[in-house]
C-alpha cells in the first residue's frame, strides 16, 4: 500500500546498536565520559568559560539570534513538559538516565557544568541547544544518543559553519561539511533506549531510509528556511557578512505549536501550524454516489505524507499523534456517525490515529514512563512520500432524509491533553489541536422506495 521506497524500514533491532555499542564496563569508562549518552569532547574536562554567551553573537548575527531565541531548541531545557518528565525519569531510575537526557537537552550543562536532575529545582539556568553547542561540534562518533564531539576552541576562537569563504572580524571560521548534512542533526534526533536499544525516536533513520536522502534533501533544507518548503532566503548572516543567495535561517520550525504558545509566542506557533498544514493531504477515494436509509455505507479516506522528510508524525513518540476526525451529519446538523472525537483528553477508542505505541517488557502500553520501554507495539505513522487508506463504515438511520455532509479533518497534537494534565496538573497547559487539512462532501440519502425515482431526478438535474 505504501510506496515501497522504505521496504527495509523495520529491519532488525541490531541496527540501532551500530556503530560500536561498547561491551565492557572498562570500555565504557574509558570511552564514554557521559555514559549512557554517547557524547564526547576532545579534551578531558570542559568548563563553562570555554563557551561564549549567545548574547555576544546577537551583536552581529541579530536576525539569526532572534530566530533561534524563539525556537523549540532554545527552550530545550526550560520546556515544562521536558522538565516534568525528566524529573520522573531521574527519580525512577535513581539518576541513571540523567546524563542521557541532559546530553541532548543541555549539552553545555552536561559537558561543562556537571548538571544533574537536581538542577531543575534551584534558580540555576542551564543553556539549551544554543549557538555555541552547534557551532562547536567538530565531529560525530555515531548517529544517535548524543554522539556528537563537542570541542570549543577558545584559543583559536573558531566557529564551524557551512561557508568555505566566511570571514569574521570577531572569530575564526572553519568550513564544516558535517553542518550541511542531516548527519549533524542525527546525533540528537535519533534516540534509542540507552540500556536495551529499543528504537524510541528515530527521525534521522526515517529520513535516511527515504527518497529525500536519495534526492539529497537534508533536514536543513526544510527546517532552516523561513517557512515550509525549500525556499531561498537571500540576505546576509551578519552585519559585516557577504550578501548571499540563501541564508540558512534558525527558526527550526517543527510541529509543536503548543510549546510556542506556552512561551507566549503566537507567531512561532502559527509557523508550526503552517509547517503541519504543508505536510499532508486528505481526500475521499471511494465514495457512494447516494446513501440509502437503513443501509450500511462505506467511505474510504486517503491521507498522504507529502511534505515531511520523515514519518508523519515523527519525534517524541509518547505524545505525537495525527488522527482523522470523521463526522457524518444529517441535514439538521445532528451527527449520525463520528470517529475521532477527543474524549477525556484522549482521542476516543476506535480513532484512526497515525502514531507509535511503545510497550514495556510485559507488553503493556507505556504512555509516559519512557525508561520502561522495551518494544514497539505498533507504528501506524505514514512514511515519507507514503500514504494510508482508512475505511469508515456506518449505518444510515431508517428515518433519515435529505442530504448528509461528511467531514474528514486531519488533526495533530504533540501530546494528548490527558498526558499533559497528568504531568503538569490540570489547567496548567492547554494543548493546541491543529487542523492540518480537511475534506468534505455532501451525499443525498434515498429512502428505499423512492430510491429510483429520486435518482432519476438527480440525473435530470445534472443534465440541465
Ligand atoms: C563582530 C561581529 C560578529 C560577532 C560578535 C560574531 N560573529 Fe559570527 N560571523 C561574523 C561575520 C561577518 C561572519 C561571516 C559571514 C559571511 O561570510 O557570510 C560570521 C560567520 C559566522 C559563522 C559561519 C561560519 C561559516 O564557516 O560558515 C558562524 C557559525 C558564526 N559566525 C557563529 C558565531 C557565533 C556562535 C557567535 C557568538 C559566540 C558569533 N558568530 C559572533 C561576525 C560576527
Ligand atoms: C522535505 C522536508 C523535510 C525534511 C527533509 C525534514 N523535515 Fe522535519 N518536518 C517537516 C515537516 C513538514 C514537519 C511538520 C510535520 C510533522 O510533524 O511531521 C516536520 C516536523 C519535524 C519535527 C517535529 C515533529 C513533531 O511533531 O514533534 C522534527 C523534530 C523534525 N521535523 C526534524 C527533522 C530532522 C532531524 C530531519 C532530518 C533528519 C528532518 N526533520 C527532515 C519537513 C521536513
Ligand atoms: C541546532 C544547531 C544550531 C544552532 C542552535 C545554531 N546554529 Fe547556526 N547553523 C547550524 C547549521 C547546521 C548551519 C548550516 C546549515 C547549512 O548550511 O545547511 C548553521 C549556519 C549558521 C550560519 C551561516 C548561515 C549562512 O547561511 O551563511 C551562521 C552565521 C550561524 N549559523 C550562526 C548561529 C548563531 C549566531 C546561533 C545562535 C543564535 C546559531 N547559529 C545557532 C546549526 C545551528
Ligand atoms: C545537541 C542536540 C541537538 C542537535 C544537534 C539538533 N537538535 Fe533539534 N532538538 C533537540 C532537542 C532536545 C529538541 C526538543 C526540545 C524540546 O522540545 O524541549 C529539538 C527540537 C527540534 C525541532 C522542533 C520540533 C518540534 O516539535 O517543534 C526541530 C524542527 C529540530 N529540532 C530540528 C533540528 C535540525 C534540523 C537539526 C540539525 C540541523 C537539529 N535539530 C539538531 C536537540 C538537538
Ligand atoms: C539523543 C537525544 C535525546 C535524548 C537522549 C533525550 N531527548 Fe528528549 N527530545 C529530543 C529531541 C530531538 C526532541 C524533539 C522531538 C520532537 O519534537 O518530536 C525531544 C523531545 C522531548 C520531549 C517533548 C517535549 C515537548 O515539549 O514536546 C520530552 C518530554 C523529552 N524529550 C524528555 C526527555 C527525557 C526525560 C529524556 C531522558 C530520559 C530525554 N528526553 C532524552 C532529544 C533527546
Amino acid at each position: 500500500m505504501f510506496i515501497s521506497l522504505n521496504s527495509h524500514a523495520t529491519s532488525d533491532i541490531q541496527k540501532w546498536q551500530k556503530p560500536h555499542k561498547l561491551e565492557t564496563q572498562q570500555q565504557i569508562e574509558q570511552q564514554l565520559p557521559f555514559y549512557p549518552s554517547r557524547t564526547t569532547t576532545n579534551r578531558q574536562q570542559l568548563t563553562p568559560d570555554m563557551f561564549e554567551n549567545s548574547e555576544i553573537c546577537k551583536g552581529c548575527h541579530s536576525e539569526i539570534y532572534q530566530q533561534w531565541e524563539r525556537s523549540v531548541m532554545a527552550h530545550s531545557w526550560e520546556d515544562p513538559i521536558y522538565k516534568a518528565l525528566f524529573k520522573r525519569a531521574s527519580k525512577a531510575t535513581e539518576g541513571q538516565v540523567d546524563n542521557f537526557c541532559i546530553a541532548c537537552h543541555s549539552p553545555i550543562g552536561m559537558t561543562s557544568m556537571n548538571a544533574t536532575a537536581a538542577m531543575l529545582e534551584g534558580d540555576q539556568h542551564l543553556p539549551g541547544v544554543n549557538c555555541e553547542v552547534c557551532h562547536n561540534i567538530v565531529g560525530i562518533s555515531g548517529n544517535d544518543n548524543g554522539a556528537y564531539i563537542l570541542s570549543p576552541n577558545k584559543e583559536k576562537h573558531v566557529k564551524l559553519g557551512p561557508r568555505p569563504d566566511a570571514s569574521s572580524p570577531y572569530h575564526q571560521t572553519e568550513y564544516s561539511d558535517l553542518h550541511t548534512k542531516s548527519e549533524f542533526c542525527s546525533v540528537c534526533h535519533n534516540v534509542s533506549h540507552p540500556f536495551n536499544s529499543t528504537p524510541i525516536e528515530r527521525t534521522y533513520d526515517e529520513w535516511q531510509e527515504s527518497a529525500y536522502n536519495e534526492q539529497g534533501v537534508q533536514c536543513q533544507d526544510c527546517h532552516m528556511t523561513p517557512g515550509p518548503g525549500m525556499k531561498d532566503n537571500p540576505g546576509r548572516s551578519a552585519i559585516m557578512g557577504k550578501e548571499r543567495k540563501h541564508i540558512y535561517s534558525h527558526e527550526f520550525t517543527g510541529g509543536n505549536s503548543t510549546l510556542h504558545q506556552y512561551f507566549n509566542d503566537p507567531e512561532s506557533a502559527e509557523l508550526a501550524r503552517e509547517m503541519l498544514r504543508s505536510a499532508a493531504t486528505i481526500e475521499f477515494v471511494e465514495f457512494p454516489e447516494t446513501l440509502t436509509a437503513g443501509q450500511l455505507a462505506t467511505v474510504k479516506v486517503k491521507v498522504a505524507n507529502v511534505g515531511a522528510g520523515h514519518k508523519l508524525p515523527t519525534g517524541f513518540p509518547e505524545g505525537r499523534e495525527v488522527w482523522i476526525d470523521f463526522d457524518v451529519k444529517a441535514a439538521n446538523q445532528v451527527s449520525i456517525y463520528r470517529s475521532g472525537a477527543v474524549v477525556d483528553g484522549h482521542t476516543e477508542p476506535g480513532t484512526h490515529s497515525f502514531k507509535v505505541t511503545l510497550g514495556d517488557a510485559n507488553g503493556n502500553v507505556v504512555d509516559l514512563n519512557v525508561w520502561e520501554v522495551d518494544r514497539v507495539l505498533s507504528d501506524t505513522r505514514i512514511l515519507p512520500y507514503g500514504y494510508s487508506i482508512v475505511d469508515y463504515t456506518f449505518l444510515v438511520p431508517e428515518d433519515l432524509s435529505g442530504d448528509v455532509t461528511i467531514n474528514a479533518n486531519l488533526n495533530y497534537w504533540p501530546f494528548p491533553q490527558q498526558l499533559v494534565d497528568e504531568l503538569l496538573g490540570e489547567g496548567k497547559l492547554k494543548v493546541d489541536i491543529v487542523n492540518m487539512t480537511s475534506t468534505k462532501a455532501t451525499i443525498a440519502v434515498l429512502d428505499k422506495e423512492s430510491k429510483s425515482a429520486i435518482a432519476m431526478k438527480i440525473n435530470k438535474k445534472q443534465l440541465k
